[in-house]
């Protein structure tokens, strides 16, 4: 039985890709706040899925960001800016008539001043809109206005746009939906995907909000700077278990924590990540791909097929 974790920070190291101290550094710092620093644009239009989006906004907190909540009037019929502004600490915006700003602007003000918009949810209405470029309500303006990274000038800095899509199945796969998500990704915003399964319309299928602790992975992700983009690396973690007959086997006490946070530090760094994996129960970390593994012939096996195509073992 064998546990590599440490070893792949050895190789990593080697690969001189971080030293140790700085990657155990690095998984030390994820521990604390990781959004420290960040200010953050929510934006929430009308669906069902704005409930997801008041433990988006404390979880945002949670890691450090600061939260500007702005609201469309969609919005406002699912959740109320009350409950927003409590948790964010806030008062929220929901008009561009707002004239609580000195210039009576919020649309530049509170855009310039942000790390990023986040649109959580989007409903099919509001990405269409953004598609056209229509401006006629505080939240679609403030994108069209947003600095972009073709657009900034002098000293300013780009202000990314990030959508959550949020919808039923039927309007999820259709073929308008599908074709604004195509050209809103070509025209520079940072689609965050959707979930599956059981809809609040009772239907089953693509198209639910990601959930808030899913989509504060992303947010995290997105602002890692991409150091380990176009690398394929693979990450052996947790325990083996070397059965001794039907019902008893020899095992170690390998949580699988450190290389689970290996792999989900390394995907945040840009890396195609293949987490091989003994039997534990941690969660797999956003888009990596998981291979569980029992014995420690298994892991061998999958280790060395994995590292054919791999930079970092
Ligand atoms: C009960 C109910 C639930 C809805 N849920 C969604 C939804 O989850 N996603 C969506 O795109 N539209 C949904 N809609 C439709 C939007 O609310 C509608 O398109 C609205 O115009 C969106 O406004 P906005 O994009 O300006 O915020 C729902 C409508 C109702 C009445």
């Amino acid at each position: 039985m064998f546990s590599c974790e440490k070893s792949s920070i050895k190789v990593l190291k080697r690969e001189g890709c971080s030293s140790k101290k700085s990657i155990v550094l690095k998984l030390i710092v994820r521990n604390m706040q990781s959004l420290t620093g960040k200010h953050i644009v929510l934006g929430l239009s009308g669906g069902i899925a704005c409930y997801k989006a008041a433990e988006l906004c404390r979880a945002l907190i949670k890691e450090g960001a600061t939260v500007q909540v702005v609201m469309t009037e969609g919005a406002e019929q699912f959740m109320t800016p009350v409950t927003m502004q409590a948790l964010s600490g806030r008062t929220v915006y929901t008009s561009q008539w707002d004239a609580r700003q000195e210039n009576n602007m919020p649309h530049i003000n509170l855009s310039r001043e942000a790390d990023c918009i986040l649109i959580a949810p989007a409903s099919a209405d509001f990405m269409a809109k953004l598609l056209h470029g229509r401006a006629d309500d505080l939240l679609s303006l403030m994108c069209l206005a947003r600095p972009r990274e073709d657009s900034v000038q002098g000293g300013a800095k780009p202000v990314p746009l990030l959508i959550a899509p949020a919808m039923n199945r039927e309007m999820w796969s259709h073929p308008a939906t599908q074709r604004n998500l195509q050209q809103l990704a070509s025209d520079g915003a940072h689609l965050l995907g959707v979930g599956s399964g059981f809809q609040a319309c009772g239907e089953t299928g693509d198209g639910r909000m990601l959930e808030a602790a899913e989509l504060l992975e992303e947010v995290i992700a997105f602002f890692q700077p991409k150091t380990l983009a176009g690398k394929h690396v693979v990450v052996t973690a947790g325990p083996t278990y070397e059965a001794i007959d039907p019902v008893r086997g020899i095992t170690n006490l390998s949580s699988g924590k450190m290389g689970f946070a290996i792999a989900r530090a390394a995907r945040e760094a840009g890396a195609e990540v293949t987490l091989i994996a003994g039997p534990v129960h941690v969660p797999t970390p956003r888009g990596v791909a998981r291979i569980d593994v029992k014995s420690a012939q298994n892991m061998l096996v999958s280790g060395v097929n994995a590292a054919q195509s791999a930079h970092i073992l």
